[in-house]
């Protein structure tokens, strides 16, 4: 393979945030306490899932592919960024900048089919609950599951391929601080036309149709909802689905801001602090909406806890 006549640059500059120089610290500080807190947070609620027996239904095992992929998802871009801030040096190599854009798209994608098989699950409950059972029975979550992973990974590979098929030029500077496909997108010097076709037609195929279902759903648990019990709506609604409902908001409305309300001025300040938000702080957030509002999850912790306590 001679990768001479397709890049004529091998790595990238990271431009990183628009931070002054003495508030460097307090940044570095900031966003580490905020990853620690991701990794802890998503690894207690899977291991809390796979200790406690009482949570082995499909919504939490759901969750817990969630938080797995929340886990890895803030890991594709937290540690290089952590690690830019202290070395000074911005660099990334074109080999790793693709790597992590892929790895980016893997997860993200993951999480907005999770939010839709979880939205269907939801909606099974409470629309059929009488067959809830027999209807996500453990064969057609592992299905869901694993449909979800090969599509979201062979949607990144065409991505990340396309991409990789393009030249670029003497300009190398992210103004970000993770390789994002549109951020390179804008660097490449050669014919991108194919290439944004095809972020349109599957773009939307991941992140509209989705959307759509999710709401779909909702209306039908809205509507079946009604006819039972016309006064008790939104209370029957937050009990049930108000974690859900929490991180769908927070996932599609930093995407809804980000790509639907456009600002003239200061962009590249909104984008970092929108890519913040979805990369960051959603996935720090989504393990305290559910356990902080969830009795299930609290009860499975003093079980695990006591039932450790007893052992020991
Ligand atoms: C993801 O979900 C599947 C199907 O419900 C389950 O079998 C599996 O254990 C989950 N994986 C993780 C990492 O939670």
């Amino acid at each position: 393979m001679s990768m001479k006549n397709r890049t004529v640059i091998s790595q990238f500059l990271l431009l990183g945030l628009p931070i002054l120089p003495e508030h460097q610290h307090l940044f570095y500080t900031l966003f580490l306490a905020m990853y620690l807190t991701t990794i802890l947070g998503n690894l207690i609620i899977i291991i809390l899932i796979i200790l406690d027996s009482h949570l082995h239904t499909p919504m939490y095992l759901f969750l817990s592919n969630l938080s797995f992929s929340d886990l890895c998802f803030s890991s594709v871009t937290m540690p290089k960024l952590l690690q830019n801030m202290q070395s000074q040096d911005t660099s990334i190599s074109y080999d790793g900048c693709l790597t992590q854009m892929y790895f980016l798209m893997v997860f993200g994608d993951m999480e907005s089919f999770l939010l839709v098989v979880m939205a269907y699950d939801r909606y099974v409950a409470i629309c059929f609950p009488l067959h809830y059972n027999s209807i996500m029975s453990p064969k057609l979550c592992v299905c869901l599951v694993l449909l979800s992973w090969v599509f979201t990974m062979l949607y990144s590979l065409l991505h990340t391929l396309l991409l990789a098929k393009l030249s670029f030029c003497e300009d190398n500077v992210i103004h970000n601080f993770f390789c994002d496909i549109s951020a390179l997108l804008k660097l490449a010097c050669s014919d991108i036309y194919i290439n944004e076709l095809m972020i349109f037609i599957l773009g939307g195929l991941v992140i509209v149709i989705p959307f759509l279902l999710i709401v779909v759903s909702y209306i039908q648990i809205v509507f079946s909802i009604l006819k039972v019990s016309p006064t008790r709506v939104i209370h029957k609604i937050f009990s049930t689905c108000g974690s859900h409902l929490s991180v769908v908001s927070l996932f599609y409305g930093t995407i809804i801001g980000l790509y639907l309300c456009p600002s003239a001025n200061n962009s590249t300040v909104k984008e970092i602090v929108m890519a913040m938000m979805y990369t960051v702080v959603t996935p720090m957030l989504n393990p305290f909406i559910y356990s902080l509002r969830n009795r299930d999850m609290k009860e499975a912790l003093i079980r695990v806890l006591y039932k450790k306590k007893i052992s020991l």
